[in-house]
């Protein structure tokens, strides 16, 4: 068992932190005595995190108004937090975006924003953060999708990014690894956050609950339950992996079938 005492202290960057996901993991991490900075393009919304928050110093929960898609921005961030501690123990990938758009169809725009944001969005972080984890070691968690290896009608673009995730995180496994720096990756199937407000508004509940063997939605407490795994002495050899965190959809192509009448 994860032992959630291992994290009082240390140094935590959570891209996407403005709602959902992000925003979860940004404070479980400070309710366990980490240090957090939040990253994301909707300012207002994390400085309002912080002020429900009301950490006792600035830099124990910070928000940081940052597209993940400016490099620029991006290092400028990642280079006041780490220089303040002095390093970064945990960089969580979790900003992302979905738009749909069939590739007859698809603008620049969007092809940019799908690639820019999911894809060299990580990147970027990444690059930033290694050199204030080169010294201690760490843990980069990239967040990918169900898209990024089982594809949708309307989600290439996305669905290119998210698969590009999971290689990267195989890549920068291998060349951070001498480093200790352990970068791992997990990849969401249906998780109740705004992202899915649009499934939800259109009632496709029922036919999302039929692809999912478990029959129920997963919740942002289980990826914190993931990402505190891998981040912990429990997963101290765990390196390059992605795992699905989806109630098991790849088991089967009929999950219905073993449910109850
Ligand atoms: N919710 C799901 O079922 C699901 C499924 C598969 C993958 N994912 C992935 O999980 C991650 C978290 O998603 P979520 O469900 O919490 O979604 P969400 O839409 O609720 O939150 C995403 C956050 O990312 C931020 N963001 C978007 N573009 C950004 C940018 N350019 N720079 C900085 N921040 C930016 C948004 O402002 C938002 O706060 C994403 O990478 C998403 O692709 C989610």
């Amino acid at each position: 068992m994860v032992n959630l005492k291992e994290f009082e202290g240390k140094v935590v960057i959570i891209t996407g932190a403005a709602q959902g996901q992000g925003e979860h993991l940004a404070k479980r991490f400070h309710e366990c005595g980490s240090k957090v900075a939040l990253m994301d393009l909707n300012e207002d919304a994390i400085k309002n995190i912080v002020e429900e928050v009301k950490p006792a110093d600035e830099y124990e929960f910070k928000a940081y108004g940052v597209n993940v898609a400016d490099s620029e921005a991006v290092t400028k961030a990642i280079d006041d937090f780490g220089k303040h501690w002095g390093r970064v123990d945990i960089l969580v990938n979790n900003a992302g975006v979905l738009h749909k758009g069939m590739v007859e169809t698809s603008t620049d725009n969007h092809i940019n924003l799908m690639i820019d944001v999911n894809l060299k969005g990580p990147m970027y972080c990444t690059r930033a953060v290694i050199p204030y984890m080169k010294e201690n070691g760490g843990n980069i968690l990239n967040v990918s999708s169900i898209l990024g290896t089982f594809p949708n009608t309307g989600a290439g673009a996305y669905g290119a990014a998210k698969a590009g995730l999971i290689i990267l995180t195989r890549c920068w496994a291998a060349e951070l690894g001498p480093y200790h720096i352990r970068v791992n990756c997990y990849a969401p199937g249906t998780i109740k956050t705004p992202m899915m407000d649009e499934i939800f508004a259109q009632h496709r509940e029922e036919s999302k609950l039929q692809q999912i063997p478990m029959r129920e939605f997963g919740d942002v407490e289980d990826a914190f339950k993931l990402v505190t795994f891998f981040c912990s002495e429990q997963a101290h050899y765990v390196n390059g992996q992605t795992i699905g965190l989806d109630g098991g959809i790849w088991a089967t192509q009929t999950p219905t079938a073993a449910w109850k009448k």
